[in-house]
């Protein structure tokens, strides 16, 4: 619905009708001034509603966490809600690694000081196009390693991840796999089996594109077919094995639900998973969204480890990193 014309003459308009549930009311538009017209009438309706400053830059930096426990580690997942990006701090007897930074460090530290637990490491699932790493950043300000898959790309140091490499912490360690097709490179992050980040390869209702590095259609088939084998791969894990991706594609509930779905269930439910080679190819192929935008400057400044001072221009725009 559009209400931004009633909002600019002093009506609510369709705001007006809507059913809100309790609770208080954030409004947020492009600038934020015809949020806070909508403040205050809602307030004057005896709603309490309070604008975001900024914003939709604000919006797409605004994040919320959930927290789960699985083989006796925590499971912190931070959330980018207008972005739909997740990352995960992994925790066992106090110590954590943080997967696929997406807000800014100092979120991640505050935290894990809430907690007592100490930062070890770092890691990626893949050089991301949708939003800028801040893995090297909390790296940096941590004074922990930070961990990539094996790829040529990265312009800074790193440790690198091979297949079957452990990021060890506390009593355990993830283990990697690697599942590549969306990037050559990509990574999944397994704790005990018990747990898969899949970074952008297997999300809760689709796969990855294998299309960003570019290339010939052959190239993007046959990173299509990687994709269909490391989806394959993934599957295999136990059923009751859960499936943490690196994004989702609509904004995130303020509700602390985790966000994932087990491999079971992802196997019943994606029906493009369960499609053979062939034909998951081409249905891969028939269904890859715009380019994310601004993708190969965020993959530039990744590569080269850089956050510029405000991101949130680079970065607008929903996630486009799986096939819809
Ligand atoms: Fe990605």
């Amino acid at each position: 619905m559009d209400a931004y014309g009633d909002l600019q003459s002093g009506r609510l308009g369709p705001l007006g009708e809507l059913n809100l549930p309790p609770g208080p009311v954030v409004t947020v538009c492009g600038v934020g001034r015809t949020a806070a017209i909508a403040t205050d009438l809602l307030r004057a309706k005896g709603v309490e509603a309070l604008t975001l400053d900024g914003g939709m830059r604000s919006w797409s930096l605004a994040w919320n966490t959930a927290q789960t426990t699985i083989s006796g580690c925590e499971v912190v997942q931070v959330r980018r809600t207008g972005k739909g990006c997740l990352s995960y701090i992994v925790e066992s007897q106090s110590e954590a690694v943080v997967i696929d930074a997406s807000v800014d460090p100092d979120v991640y530290v505050r935290l894990l000081r809430e907690r007592g637990w100490r930062l070890v490491a770092v890691a990626d699932t893949h050089i991301h196009a949708d939003h800028l790493s801040r893995s090297r950043l909390l790296s940096d300000q941590e004074g922990v390693d930070v961990w990539l898959p094996t790829q040529d790309r990265a312009q800074y140091p790193f440790r690198p991840v091979a297949d079957g490499d452990r990021i060890a912490f506390g009593s355990t360690a993830l283990v990697a796999m690697r599942t590549p097709g969306h990037t050559q490179e990509s990574t999944t992050y397994l704790l005990d089996r018990a747990a898969a980040f899949t970074g952008d390869t297997l999300f809760l209702n689709s796969v990855g594109r294998p299309d960003l590095d570019g290339g010939t259609h052959q190239e993007l088939a046959s990173r299509a077919r990687l994709l269909h084998m490391s989806v394959r791969h993934l599957l295999q894990l136990p059923y009751a094995a859960e499936v943490f991706p690196g994004h989702v594609s609509e904004p995130i509930p303020f509700d602390r639900r985790m966000l994932g779905r087990t491999v079971g269930t992802i196997r019943d439910t994606l029906a493009l998973a369960r499609l053979e080679e062939a034909a998951f190819v081409q249905a891969v192929l028939a269904r890859i969204p715009p380019n994310p935008p601004n993708h190969s400057r965020i993959v530039e400044l990744n590569e080269r480890g850089e956050v510029p001072g405000d991101p949130s221009e680079l970065e607008a725009g929903a996630n486009r990193c799986a096939v819809v």
